[in-house]
């Protein structure tokens, strides 16, 4: 079924094929075109240009997005959003004064979803989780990376893994799984830090592969968490499997795992909320993204991904929400895209580059999301009638999107 959509206000991200990142100063440049129409068949986009070239196509369903933007969907490429009940209470706690580390500390956190993930059934996890990813692709969401890591035992893994792939089974939105084995050490490994990691690699990854359930594999780099040299052992661990790492380092410290990230050819390094010098360096002229993910910063009160210094540096840098129960209860894009323009000082273009194509890299599917490109999935967002594209951020709290189409379909 052909899908016209005509008299688009802004049509933005237009990319040629074969662009799979943007960096550095190329960043602020948000390619548009102004006056124009789309051309969507059945799950692909075939054609886009000016309003004057527009084709006459009786079948055609038509869409009048007169005064409205349409832009590509967002790439959410780092969330936990299969999880089990809430941590408010956790919430309300750090309200009171208690730091993130000092809840976890008391065997909060991570062991506390844990604990919830463990007592709740499959069936249960995929209900509670469905209600989320239904939410956040009508908030524009159009491909989505998941990961497990509040099993930490070889059932509750394979549990949230599990519900990832029914989830990708039953919508039509692109989803990427990835293996979060090496999260936090449960309470009984806290002394015997090798024997969980063997467990990771012995018992959890070949069951894992043989069931085809993960793209990708992750740790949770950090002081008091998983170290750099248990890190490279779970990475060379997932490579054994064709695992690629996405790796959680530089939320809290520094200390140097961005550089062992990189030497095992990380698909990308997330949260880098703390980021140094010697960091920026080994990130540039290499394949990993560096991702950032301002909402987390700003729920936990902790300091923002240094972007302009990296895109300074002539980094790359993709957006995504980490939508999770303790850090970020919120998978809304928008918001991401909104907090980065304000508290990361990124212009619209830049961050909606951020969230879109390089947020497609962050997850390896950019030869088919993150862009308005013709062969690409017809993965857009309708605006309801606005200014301009700067309304998006600009209008933090407000939801401007009038329609959201994944894969061809309306949702
Ligand atoms: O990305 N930092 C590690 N993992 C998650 C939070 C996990 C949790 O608190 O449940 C994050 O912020
Ligand atoms: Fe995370």
């Amino acid at each position: 079924m052909q899908t016209l959509i005509v008299n688009i206000k802004e049509l933005i991200q237009i990319r040629e094929k074969g662009i799979h990142m943007v960096s550095g100063s190329e960043m602020a440049t948000l390619p548009m075109l102004k006056n124009a129409f789309l051309l969507l068949e059945d799950d692909v986009i075939v054609d886009f240009g000016e309003m004057k070239n527009c084709p006459t196509l009786s079948e055609a369903k038509i869409i009048d997005a007169t005064g409205k933007v349409v832009l590509p969907t967002w790439c959410d490429s780092h969330t936990h959003l299969v999880y089990a009940g809430n941590r408010v209470q956790e919430f309300v706690d750090r309200i009171n004064g208690l730091s993130y580390e000092e809840i976890a500390i008391r065997g909060g956190g991570i062991l506390n979803s844990a604990q919830k993930l463990n007592a709740t059934s499959e069936e249960e996890i995929y209900e509670q989780s469905k209600v989320r990813l239904e939410e956040v692709m009508k908030l524009g969401t159009g491909a989505i990376e998941i990961k497990s890591g509040y099993g930490l035992t070889v059932e509750g893994e394979l549990k949230m893994l599990r519900a990832i792939k029914k989830l990708a089974e039953n919508y039509p939105i692109k989803i990427k799984a990835t293996f979060l084995g090496a999260h936090a050490f449960p309470k009984e490994y806290k002394e015997n830090h090798s024997c969980y990691i063997d467990l990771i690699i012995n018992e959890m990854l070949p069951k894992i592969a043989k069931e085809n359930l993960a793209d990708y594999i992750d740790a949770f780099l950090e002081t008091g968490y998983f170290s750099v040299q248990e890190t490279e052992r779970i990475m060379e661990a997932g490579k054994k499997y064709s695992l690629q790492a996405k790796i959680h380092v530089n939320q809290f410290t520094a200390i140097n795992g961005i550089a062992a990230c990189v030497k095992h050819n990380a698909l990308s390094v997330d949260h880098l909320e703390i980021v140094t010098d010697e960091d920026i360096e080994v990130l540039k002229n290499t394949q990993t993204m560096p991702v950032a993910l301002p909402s987390c910063s700003y729920f936990i009160s902790i300091p923002y991904t240094p972007a302009r210094k990296m895109m300074e540096a002539g980094l790359p840098l993709a957006l995504a929400t980490d939508y999770n129960p303790g850090t970020t209860p919120s998978g809304n894009m928008n918001f991401v895209v909104a907090t980065a323009c304000i508290k990361m000082k990124m212009t619209p273009e830049e961050a909606i580059n951020a969230a879109t194509i390089n947020g497609a890299y962050a997850m390896g599917i950019s030869d088919t999301h993150g862009s308005i490109t013709k062969g690409k999935k017809a993965n857009i967002i309708i605006t309801k009638p606005i200014h301009s594209f700067y309304q998006l951020p600009y209008e933090f709290g407000s939801n401007l999107i009038e329609e959201v189409f994944i894969e061809g379909y309306k949702i």
